[in-house]
């Protein structure tokens, strides 16, 4: 899928379809009127005929308008326009998008006449972008029979008076996420026994090679070299063995990196704390925070944005089996401090300690872990907002800045050192879970111990990197809120 700015009046456009708002009550937007204009009335008079009421999700096909140089013109409700909100915006242009059946192959969509408060052009056109691509994106690369793909549209324009750099650039932007998320999902979404730590690596090496990114994959040897034996605890139990990958991408002379460390556990079956049976294949999500990290890679590189960034993933897999971990295990992490296992099913910050404590050697500006951590988180956010924990309210203000300007929401969680009692141990430094209550909190007092060396943030996503149920999925989140804030961070 293409996008474009199209310059030009509504009616002269060369498309094979133009998408015109129409709120509720039947006012017409300006795209809108400029056609109704040139085909003398005949827009006004479907609205009159009560064929488009402008309610939201309402669309209306009209074929072969006189004056108007496109032959489909949809016209699709928009709502009334004080409610007209950044979530009506993208349903507005995914449904009409979708109504074409595959019929246009070029569609112009005049979405900048879209008002949604406290937002331009730039966010327009990239929402579009994101949104028109969400239309397309499919899983089925492991079914036998592909259902037969009614082809959207392959380009998309977004409409514009005059040539628009804003509109241009948020194309560029969203084409990128897009891009992004998509591999996100894709990941995310495979099974377990494909999408395994050695799979995962792989997918890191053809992205260095396509995007000339540095990469370096250590395997258990090298982890032992480090000491990282809180990670290495966690793989023991498991036939496949761990990896720890390292992406640099280099877009500036000089400056600090930042770093972002992904959870990629490719299937948390809970180890010997083995969890119950039911939507247990879900576990195979629990790798979406690595997921994440190679996704923002992905969109970073194609934007060539000027900053430097590493990813790290740690990835791995946690199984019972007479090798594993046991609860009542104590084991040394690289920075030295030692755990008492006390749940094994709580590996997602055993494998993040050592990787956290190894990203010191970048000695990076920030560093930001995404894990898909708790069940605690979901209790307390819900798939609406992803859990944001930091040491530091600069880094926090900026990630949430970037969750407000992408839409993809976070919502800033305490950190106070009055939880960190929770975590004592008699036997080790510290326990790896906690006395019961604010199980998300305490997986981030956890983390906390082992990022004091620079600024840190903790994104918990366990509620938002994947949908259950019929739609049931990878959503490719937190992408567009990592890419934002890069975005910013390269720009200031
Ligand atoms: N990967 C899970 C967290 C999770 C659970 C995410 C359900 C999404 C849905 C994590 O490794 C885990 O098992 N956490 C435990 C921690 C507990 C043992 C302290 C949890 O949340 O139950
Ligand atoms: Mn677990
Ligand atoms: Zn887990």
């Amino acid at each position: 899928m293409e996008f474009i700015t199209a310059v030009g009046r509504p009616e002269a456009v060369k498309t094979d379809a133009i998408i015109v708002g129409v709120h509720a009550g039947g006012e017409l937007t300006p795209s809108a009127r400029a056609l109704d204009r040139a085909c003398s009335g005949a827009i006004n008079a479907a609205v009159k005929s009560g064929d488009m009421t402008g309610k939201r999700g309402a669309f209306l096909p009209l074929l072969g308008l006189k004056g108007v140089a496109a032959p489909r013109v949809l016209l699709t409700g928009l709502g009334s326009k004080d409610d007209f909100n950044e979530r009506a915006f993208s349903d507005a242009v995914r449904s009409s998008l979708k109504a074409f059946n595959g019929a246009a192959k070029k569609v112009a969509v005049a979405a900048l006449d879209w008002q949604v408060k406290g937002r331009d052009a730039e966010w327009q056109a990239c929402n579009v972008a994101i949104a028109a691509r969400e239309t397309a994106f499919r899983t089925d690369e492991l079914k036998s029979k592909r259902e037969p793909v009614t082809q959207g549209a392959e380009t998309v324009a977004v409409l514009s008076k005059t040539r628009s750099a804003p509109s241009e650039r948020g194309l560029r932007y969203g084409a990128a996420i897009s891009n992004g998320m998509e591999l996100a999902k894709r990941l995310g979404n495979l099974p377990p026994n494909i999408c395994t730590p050695s799979f995962l690596a792989d997918e890191a090496r053809q992205m260095a090679k396509k995007w000339k990114l540095d990469v370096e994959v250590l395997e258990t040897k090298q982890m032992e070299a480090l000491k990282m034996g809180s990670f290495l605890s966690v793989a023991r139990g498991s036939e496949q063995p761990p990896r720890l990958i390292v992406l640099k991408y280099k877009g500036a002379a000089k400056g600090a990196p930042i770093v972002l460390v992904g959870k990629g556990i490719t299937f948390d079956s809970g180890g010997i704390s083995i969890k119950p049976g039911a939507a247990m294949d879900e576990m195979k999500f629990d790798m979406c925070g690595a997921a994440s990290v190679l996704g923002t890679l992905r969109a970073l590189a194609e934007l060539k944005l000027k900053i430097n960034v590493v990813g790290v993933v740690a990835a791995c897999e946690n199984m019972p089996s007479g090798a594993a971990v046991k609860p009542g295990d104590i084991v040394t992490s690289m920075s030295g401090q030692t755990i008492e296992i006390l749940n094994t099913d709580a590996e997602g910050r055993l494998i993040l300690c050592d990787a956290l404590t190894y990203s010191e050697r970048f000695k990076p500006s920030a560093v930001i872990n995404i894990a898909t951590l708790t069940g605690a988180c979901v209790v307390a956010l819900g798939g609406v907002n992803s859990g944001l924990f930091s040491n530091d309210d600069a880094l926090a203000n900026q990630l949430m800045a970037a969750s407000r300007e992408s839409g993809d929401l976070a919502w800033r969680m305490p950190l106070d050192e009055d939880y960190q009692e929770q975590l004592k141990s008699n036997f080790a430094d510290m326990a790896n879970i906690g006395t019961p209550g604010a199980g998300a909190v305490i997986a981030a007092c956890f983390l906390a111990r082992f990022t004091k060396a620079y600024p840190w943030a903790h994104l918990d996503i366990a509620g938002t990197a994947w949908k259950g149920g019929a739609a049931k999925g990878a959503t490719g989140r937190p992408v567009p809120l990592l890419t934002q804030f890069l975005i910013d961070r390269a720009s200031r």
